[in-house]
């Protein structure tokens, strides 16, 4: 799959070194200037998403170098592989097959000889069957009450997309029901979530791929013994109000959740590609198995467009070789996505876990020092809100930060002018970040020479805007693939493994070793550096552990 040369080695990578050097004086107001249709000579549409990224520093030329370096770097085959089922997470020897979460019935996608598809519509028929049920109340407590809270306990990919969703389709979700979600180990997240809840109406998801993981097992661990104690039950209430998403049935069972209220996914799904699996069961408890489906076609359209649009017409390609211009050649370090829809909140943190877990490489596959950069930041805060916080780094700043606008036509909250005035406010960023203000124009408005260069906009600074109908479930369901798979083309052309995440282990063995040392009444001599021993003997003292 990867028997091309080194990335700093193809010819594309080469042609686009010596293309930066012409291009990177260029401005956007010259090359608008140049091509009076512009707008549409770089924009393209797809699946119910229009893509304009004309406000680029990009020329024919460069998207045609940019292109050479997707067919130089055999998307097409990685891209086949995947879909395929061939195991391309190669140090943990797995498929990589969350696109077959969104296949449709009749799909055959084998995994070592087994047709997966059968399963995962197994899978999504009982959480139907289970949603219809707690949704009509005919799943009721151990009392007998029907339940009115949902809990979902997982961190990461089990919590994020769960949480980025249920924020994102508000508005098509149960509203006679709360939906909380609880990630942190700190105490604090737990203690506010239950804030005022009866458990008797409590339903707690224990989200985990592995369920070994130590936040969430101490989450529900507090969650269970909160459980049993308001509600003063013994341990057979537990069967009523808690079931457990995993792909580990004996640590479920060991946990004291009967295999009976679990359902299951596949280590083929990565945490942070599972929100379409068994881990969006908060979802479909708050927007109905309907819904979720949709959600799932959103996905699905996505994917069957990546997998079939040529490289010039394919939002995620694009998308994904923009960011390495930027990236690569710019040497720009980050990206910030913007929704202007305030149900998007959570996307940007959502995207974090997606991009940065996945890409936030420094070894090729093969094992070696990569000698360019790889995983952009991402970061972001749904509109307008940035615009009175951050956006003057954007606008004015050193740095140069690709923006990814997210817009949509139709609000799902019609109310006097807010909508035109989100829109007018989505479209100016753009248009400001891209133009600028020049110093001949500050001048020309009567201001003082000293103030004119603090008023100046340079401007020539990128941005894809991303425009959707609404935001629906499927509209929900192609964002988030959309980045998916620009995720994965950069991955592949940087030749990362971008399935795999070894970066989070270590802290992760040194707090199992630490909070013993933190909790035991008596530790002998600390063997951690100077500062580290410091602190802990510092935490002990003051908690007179001592
Ligand atoms: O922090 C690493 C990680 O493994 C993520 O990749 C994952 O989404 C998260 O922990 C939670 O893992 P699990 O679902 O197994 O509890």
């Amino acid at each position: 799959m990867s028997n091309t040369a080194p990335l700093t080695q193809r010819n594309s990578w080469k042609s686009l070194q010596r293309h930066y050097q012409e291009l990177k004086g260029l401005h956007l107001r010259d090359l608008f200037a140049q091509d009076p249709q512009r707008g549409r000579t770089f924009s393209v549409e797809a699946v119910g998403i229009y893509l304009d990224y004309s406000k680029n520093r990009i020329t024919q030329q460069t998207l045609k170098h940019l292109l050479e370096l997707a067919e130089e770097s055999n998307l097409r085959d990685s891209i086949e592989a995947m879909f395929r089922g061939d195991p391309i997470n190669i140090t943990e020897n797995r498929a990589v097959l969350h696109t077959a979460l969104r296949s449709t019935p009749d799909a055959c996608i084998e995994v070592s000889g087994k047709n997966v598809v059968p399963d995962v519509h197994a899978v999504l028929d009982r959480m139907s069957d289970f949603s219809d049920r707690v949704r009509s109340g005919a799943w009721t407590g151990h009392t007998g009450k029907p339940i009115v809270n949902v809990v979902n306990i997982g961190i990461g990919g089990s919590d994020l997309g769960p949480v980025m969703a249920y924020e994102a389709l508000k508005s098509y979700s149960d509203r006679t029901r709360k939906f909380l979600f609880v990630s942190n180990v700190d105490g604090t997240d737990f203690a506010e979530a239950v804030q005022g809840l009866d458990p008797s109406e409590t339903l707690f998801i224990v989200a985990s791929k592995t369920f070994t993981t130590q936040e969430t097992m101490t989450n529900a661990q507090t969650a269970r013994d909160w459980l049993l104690k308001g509600m003063q039950a013994g341990p057979a209430a537990v069967a009523k109000h808690f079931v457990a998403v995993s792909t580990n049935a004996a640590k479920v069972s060991e946990f004291g959740i009967d295999t009976a209220n679990m359902f299951g996914f596949w280590d083929w799904v990565g945490g942070r590609y599972s929100m379409d699996s068994a881990i969006g069961l908060s979802t479909m408890l708050a927007i109905g198995p309907a819904n979720f489906r949709e959600m799932l076609s959103g996905f699905r359209q996505i994917d069957e467009h990546f997998r079939n649009a040529p490289w010039d017409k394919n939002l995620p390609v694009i998308m994904a070789l923009l960011g390495i211009w930027y990236n690569n050649f710019f040497g720009s370090s980050s990206v910030a996505v913007l929704p202007y829809d305030q149900y998007l909140k959570r996307f940007p943190a959502y995207l974090q876990q997606l991009t940065m877990e996945s890409n936030g490489k420094r070894v090729t596959l093969s094992g070696n020092l990569v000698d360019y950069d790889t995983g952009s930041i991402y970061w972001g805060e749904p509109g307008t809100n940035g615009q009175h916080s951050f956006y003057q780094l954007i606008h004015q700043g050193t740095r140069l930060i690709p923006c990814d606008f997210i817009a949509f036509t139709n609000t799902l909250n019609p109310m006097g002018r807010h909508h035109d005035l989100l829109m007018a406010n989505v479209f100016a960023q753009a248009e400001a970040l891209a133009f600028g203000k020049t110093i001949q124009e500050v001048q020309s408005e009567g201001t003082a020479q000293w103030l004119a260069p603090h008023r100046e906009f340079d401007g020539n600074r990128p941005s894809n805007m991303l425009m959707l109908d609404r935001l629906n479930p499927a509209a929900l369901g192609k964002l988030v693939a959309l980045y998916e798979h620009i995720v994965f083309t950069q991955g592949v052309i940087w030749n990362l493994g971008s399935f795999d995440q070894w970066g989070v282990e270590l802290g992760k063995v040194l707090a199992q070793r630490i909070a013993p040392e933190l909790q035991s009444k008596t530790v002998g001599e600390l063997k951690h550096d100077s500062s580290t021993n410091a602190l802990i003997e510092r935490y002990r003292s003051s908690r007179q552990r001592d």
